[in-house]
């Protein structure tokens, strides 16, 4: 199915109408995502295996199958049935711990599952493809704010698998005429994060705050990152998806294809702990525990690509970020 160039008008406006397939709908970014197509007048199918994933995040108004996105026959058919324009791509394993402890099994889901969407979106006249990649992951320390050309040094599979998909969306543009982009986030947080998984230290924070508990800062808490609200993540697809259906020159680099999404701001644990601290009024300290091994110290993004590409800057205050993390979890 090809979109002709009329009917490219403004997605973001709801002015057309698409079918997009999200993976990882289920999961806290990408059922931020569903929601924000399904607000802008789109039909979404959700692809999830719900390993993490939870049904009770998925939209109503949105289609969903459990698959797993390695499954290739499964895959095939529902693409098949579907006929997606789009393929907003958010399934992937995500605890960093566990692409170090299970390199293969990391490998499989996050680099065999994605070549096998690209795969089938080649095959059934894909329109375009994003990716969800990762900022914090791929460059490595960054003294100062890393922009989407700077050097890689992905430190764990999780992050070489990221990188090792963005030159496969290089080569799919190329070879298949498949227009990608890689969105490379900050730190998302917001609700829906499972205070209970390896990462999101907001919700981990504000879960323990509000019951009164003492969180744990692993190292000095001097780490930097970058902090970016769910729903400003799903405002950037919204704006990706635009870019894509407008065209993108096919002499861009693997790393043009990219955009970081973020604040372009990064905050320390400790900060982050105390802003927590005040605006739950607790008043005891942070428990300091050993630092984890292989840690980032510093992440920090230029966001002036995605400014100058999507017209994209973060508008949520941390402020306001926070006190909906607060009331998701005390609605829980
Ligand atoms: N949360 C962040 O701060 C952050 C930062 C950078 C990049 N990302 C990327 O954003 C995406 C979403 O992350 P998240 O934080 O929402 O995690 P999440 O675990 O909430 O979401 C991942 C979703 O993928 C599903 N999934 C996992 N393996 C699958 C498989 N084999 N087949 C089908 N579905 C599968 C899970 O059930 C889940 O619903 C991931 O690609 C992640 O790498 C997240």
């Amino acid at each position: 199915m090809t979109i002709d160039k009329q009917e490219i008008i403004n997605v973001t406006k709801g002015e057309m109408r698409l079918r997009i397939i999200v993976t990882g709908g289920a999961g806290f970014v990408g059922s931020h995502v569903v929601d924000t197509y399904i607000g802008a007048g789109h039909d979404v199918l959700v692809l999830d295996d719900l390993s993490t994933g939870k049904i009770a995040n998925l939209n109503t108004k949105a289609s969903f199958e459990q698959v797993d996105i390695r499954d290739r026959d499964k895959i095939s058919s529902l693409f098949k049935r579907f006929s997606p324009q789009i393929v907003n791509h958010h399934a992937a394993q995500i605890d960093i711990r566990r692409s170090i402890a299970a390199p293969i099994f990391d490998t499989e889901v996050n680099v065999l599952g994605t070549v096998n969407l690209l795969h089938q979106s080649v095959n059934r006249n894909v329109k375009g493809f994003i990716f969800a990649s990762s900022g914090g992951a791929i460059y490595g320390e960054t003294p100062t704010p890393a922009a989407e050309g700077n050097p890689k040094a992905p430190i764990s599979p999780y992050g070489a698998a990221k990188a090792a998909i963005e030159y496969y969306l290089f080569a799919y543009m190329h070879t298949f005429r498949l227009e990608t982009l890689a969105l490379r986030y900050g730190n998302v947080y917001g609700p829906r994060q499972d205070p209970r998984g390896e990462a999101g230290v907001i919700s981990i924070f504000a879960e323990k705050l509000l019951a009164n508990e003492v969180p744990t800062i692993f190292g000095t808490g001097k780490q930097l990152r970058d902090y970016i609200f769910v729903k400003e993540v799903a405002r950037a697809n919204l704006l990706a998806t635009d870019c894509l259906l407008s065209g993108l020159p096919m002499s861009l680099t693997p790393d043009e294809l990219a955009l970081n999404i973020a604040t372009g701001h990064s905050l320390s644990v400790n900060d982050l702990f105390t802003r927590l601290a005040k605006i739950t009024n607790f008043s005891k300290g942070p428990f300091y525990g050993k630092a984890r091994p292989g840690e980032l110290m510093e992440s920090r993004l230029d966001v002036t690509r995605a400014e100058r590409k999507l017209g994209f800057t973060a508008e949520t205050s941390f402020a306001r970020g926070l006190a909906q993390v607060l009331a998701w979890l005390r609605k829980k």
